[in-house]
């Protein structure tokens, strides 16, 4: 039996296929139910103008909510011999209503399908990052107000620098990510664009209803120019991956701090014992492996749009099968930064502060400039009072302060988190993913 949708009369060397098919059986399985949902909004289109009947679609539309119900259930397989994700629901309709099922590829290639199943897939994961990123937002502005007023070294060089505190350090990566939430934003709003009716890269001689299409599956808008539309595979990846490489930034950096301020040489964050792992010979070790591992994951999301770029670099216009193989960096990198934020979390939430960093006379020198800073304001020129501190600390004389006044904005004694908090909540408002699941529910309501 011909199990190709474009197989003629000539059978297909099997080296060929194993190689062509490649790992597309298992990525595929990502995207079948949003392949589902995009065929349920082409023929429902299909019917509008004039290319299936109304009993037709409606036979239709049950069968493919059937298999939709059976990718939510975990059952949806790829058999052995089918091709991919397209080619599978397409031969289970026709299994079970002949030559309807053959009718549904009117006016479509796997082009656009692949594209579309794509675009609805991101829409749904990003608004999975979106949260999981959100919750370690919170984690991190509660622990930042809770000790706001514990002072920790600041450090330039790694040297010990200036004060800083426990609010500023928390608070600065939830900041971070409420840049990186922009980031998700722009590239959840390039996504969010219908490419179906571009076919195969060039659109169709049927009078397709674009515009329906994207009303049914709560795209924002088409991707208006069918070339263009093509254009999208690779470049939606590609932007989504640097969106996510930002967070993943973010994370890496939260989680070097974590793993060196959890070291008994800093000793300024502690982990609870149940988030730490033990060693096979060192007994008394209780390492920071869920942040080293947070840490590497995260450095390997960052390379995700490079890796994407140079899959597609140099690509003329059109359709490549090269584009196939960044579904296999792309798809599963949802679930490990997800994994990461959510980790991170749960770890914040727990992680215990010391709140007698500065009982260690190490950390006096890092007074200096408020003593210098207090002698300048009280008179003595600024170069003098320098010259003053240095000398008192080099003969070991210099008492700091530790009393200090920071009161400008973002500073030690004015974090400002509600701001940041405003700035964060007037992002997440801007995404719009009531629209988009609303229309999801919809298409798979009637
Ligand atoms: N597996 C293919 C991909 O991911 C689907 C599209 C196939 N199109 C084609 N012209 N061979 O790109």
């Amino acid at each position: 039996m011909a199990n190709k949708l474009w197989e003629k009369d000539f059978a297909i060397n099997s080296e060929i296929e194993r190689f062509t098919v490649g790992r597309d059986r298992e990525m595929d399985i990502y995207l079948a139910r949003y392949d589902v949902l995009g065929s349920m909004a082409h023929i429902k289109m299909l019917e509008s103008i004039g290319l299936l009947e109304k009993a037709e679609l409606a036979e239709l539309l049950a069968e493919l909510r059937r298999i939709y119900d059976l990718c939510e259930r975990g059952g949806f397989v790829i058999e052995d011999g089918v091709e991919d994700v397209h080619s599978q629901v397409e031969l289970m309709l026709t299994r079970r209503l002949g030559d309807m099922g053959k009718k549904i590829h009117s006016g479509r290639s796997r082009n656009d399908q692949v594209l579309v199943d794509l675009k609805l897939f991101i829409r749904h994961e990003l608004k999975e990052i979106a949260m999981a990123t959100g919750g370690l937002f919170d984690e991190l502005l509660a622990k930042s107000d809770e000790y706001k007023n514990v002072l920790m070294p600041g450090y330039t060089h790694l040297q010990v620098a200036m004060p800083s505190s426990f609010g500023l350090w928390f608070g600065a990566h939830a900041e971070s990510l409420a840049d990186d939430m922009l980031f998700l934003q722009a590239a959840y709003r390039m996504a969010n664009r219908n490419p179906l009716g571009s076919a195969a890269g060039y659109g169709s001689s049927f009078p397709l209803n674009r515009t329906m299409t994207t009303e049914l599956l709560g795209f924002d808008s088409m991707d208006y120019n069918v070339v263009y539309a093509q254009m999208g595979r690779g470049k939606t990846e590609r932007n989504v991956a640097f969106a996510m490489a930002s967070i993943a930034g973010t994370l890496s950096k939260l989680a070097y701090d974590a793993c060196m301020f959890n070291s008994q040489n800093f000793g300024f964050v502690r982990l609870p014992r149940e988030c730490t792992t033990g060693s096979s010979i060192m007994p008394h070790k209780k390492n920071p492996d869920v942040f080293e591992l947070i840490r590497a994951k995260s450095n390997k999301l960052q390379a995700l749009p490079q890796q994407i770029t140079l899959i597609m670099n140099n690509l003329p216009t059109g359709y490549f099968r090269d584009l196939q193989i960044i579904k296999e960096t792309f798809l599963p990198a949802f679930g490990e930064l997800k994994d990461c934020l959510r980790m991170a979390a749960y770890i914040i939430s727990r992680i215990e502060v010391n709140e007698g960093v500065l009982d260690d006379k190490m950390y006096d020198p890092m007074f200096s400039v408020e003593e210098v800073n207090r002698l300048a304001a009280a008179g003595m020129p600024f170069r003098d009072a320098y010259k003053k501190v240095g000398l008192d600390i080099e003969a070991g004389t210099f008492v700091p302060d530790r009393n200090i006044r920071h009161t400008h904005e973002g500073s030690i004694g004015n974090l400002m988190n509600d701001s940041i908090r405003a700035m964060m909540a007037g992002t997440m408002a801007g995404f719009g993913f009531d629209k988009a699941e609303e229309a999801e529910r919809t298409l798979l309501s009637r």
